[in-house]
């Protein structure tokens, strides 16, 4: 696949998932900056890229997605305004936790949700004002129905799952494209330990090469294994009396 070059800015430089997407953005010839609460870590994500690929030049910036205080100032010193924002950042945290610790459970919440909502809200003003841009959010079949073992997350992807979709509804007229990425299982730092079922479960790399496919046909909502829709759509399907008692 080929990308005309551009500029990337993607959020959650030292997620797994997004690792492989500045790889694959970088691969084909796009100028990527990485911004992450871990600065340290992202730097050593982007100098793998640059070594691999000594044109990349990634460049690293500090976000913390709930310090949204900092939004402002971080949007104006981005030079240039990226033609594409990528979030993955997320945090699966611990259901069990979340049920009895409301600042777990507050953290789940702000960081699928609030934070990654109110960025991209404000850099797709800078794109509307600018007249374009791409922003593409990861969320989750998590928020397609809330289930008894994580609807902390779910609940919060649910959230952002909605945002996306209202988003890309006021910006449909405006050159903005906003699309939304639903993942179903992949094999990351988040899903460590978790047995997975192979042909439910997806590769960074294939996230990527999905995501990065939207550059060249525009899509609205994807899931990257097109299994997914119809597994969610099963169990969207399933009446409420009988969902309850699942152990899903
Ligand atoms: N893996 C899956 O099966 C799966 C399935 C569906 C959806 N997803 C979604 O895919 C995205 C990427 O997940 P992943 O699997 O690659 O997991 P990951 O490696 O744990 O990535 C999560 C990213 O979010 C960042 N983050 C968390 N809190 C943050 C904050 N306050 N400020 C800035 N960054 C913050 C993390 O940074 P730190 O390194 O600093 O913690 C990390 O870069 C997430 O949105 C996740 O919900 C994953």
């Amino acid at each position: 696949m080929s990308l005309t070059a551009r500029h990337l800015l993607l959020l959650g430089g030292t997620s797994d998932i997004g690792r492989a997407v500045a790889k694959h953005y970088a691969d084909n010839g796009w100028q990527v900056t990485l911004a992450a609460r871990d600065v340290e870590a992202a730097s050593r994500n982007a100098a793998d890229i640059n070594t691999r690929q000594p044109d990349a030049g990634v460049a690293v910036e500090g976000l913390d997605i709930l310090e949204t205080e900092s939004f402002v100032s971080f949007l104006d010193a981005l030079h240039p305004l990226p033609d594409t924002v990528v979030c993955v950042v997320g945090m699966l945290g611990d259901q069990e936790q979340a049920e009895t610790d409301p600042d777990h459970a507050t953290r789940i919440m702000r960081t699928n949700y609030e934070g990654p909502a109110l960025f991209l809200d404000m850099i797709a003003a800078r794109f509307v004002s600018r007249g374009y841009g791409m922003i593409i959010g990861v969320s989750s079949v998590a928020g397609d129905r809330g289930r008894a073992s994580n609807y902390a997350y779910g609940s919060a992807k649910a959230g952002f799952t909605a945002f996306l979709s209202g988003l890309r509804n006021r910006l449909a007229t405006k050159n903005v494209h906003v699309a939304t990425v639903k993942p179903g299982f992949v094999e990351t730092r988040m899903t460590a330990g978790m047995d997975l079922p192979g042909a439910l479960t997806a590769k960074p790399k294939d996230v990527a090469e999905r995501i990065a496919g939207i550059e060249i046909r525009p899509r609205d909502v994807i899931y990257v294994l097109p299994v997914w829709r119809l597994v969610m759509f099963v169990i969207r399907s399933i009446p409420e009396p009988i969902f309850k008692k699942l152990k899903l």
